[in-house]
């Protein structure tokens, strides 16, 4: 299959994401999934790319999402959350993805457990932004347009 030729982006986001501005906010921050959408959107309208956001809590969820993507859209932004350091389903599904992919965590996940240390994801991402807060979404916008023009 090829990759749409187009310029639509999808941000897939993991468990417990849903809850962003909820969950411990000293770690996450205040903006919530929906102020994320909304900046999302109004950016990618800036950069020309068109943005659709998801959210799952169950990993055959996010794996759908991906598989659904090789269809929909040239780019991938994924934080894969808590299953980023656990799932090879969601690498496997990566791995047939063939446009861009950039893994985004909030959280500066280097300075945490060493659990969060690993990531199956990293193995496929082109780029990681991690410890940017939510702002990292935004960094990986502006990367995904630069990497779809010489895409
Ligand atoms: C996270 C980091 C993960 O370790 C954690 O399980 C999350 C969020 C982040 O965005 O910082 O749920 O991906």
């Amino acid at each position: 299959m090829t990759r749409p030729e187009n310029h639509t982006v999808h941000i897939l986001n993991g468990p417990n994401l849903n809850l962003l501005g909820k969950r411990e906010p000293g770690i996450y921050g205040a903006r919530t999934l929906a102020d994320i959408e909304t900046d999302s959107i109004a950016l990618g309208r800036d950069l020309g790319l068109e943005v659709a956001l998801f959210q799952s809590n169950h990993e055959g969820g996010i794996v759908d999402q991906i598989q659904a993507a090789r269809d929909a859209a040239a780019g991938l932004i994924i934080n894969p959350a808590a299953y980023t350091h656990t799932s090879v389903a969601i690498l496997d599904a990566l791995n047939m993805f063939d446009g861009p992919v950039i893994e985004v965590h909030i959280s500066q996940v280097h300075k945490r457990e060493s659990f969060r240390h690993h990531s199956y994801v990293s193995l496929r991402a082109d780029a990681v932004i991690a410890g940017c807060g939510t702002q990292g979404y935004m960094l990986a916008l502006r990367h995904m347009a630069e990497l779809l023009k010489t895409a």
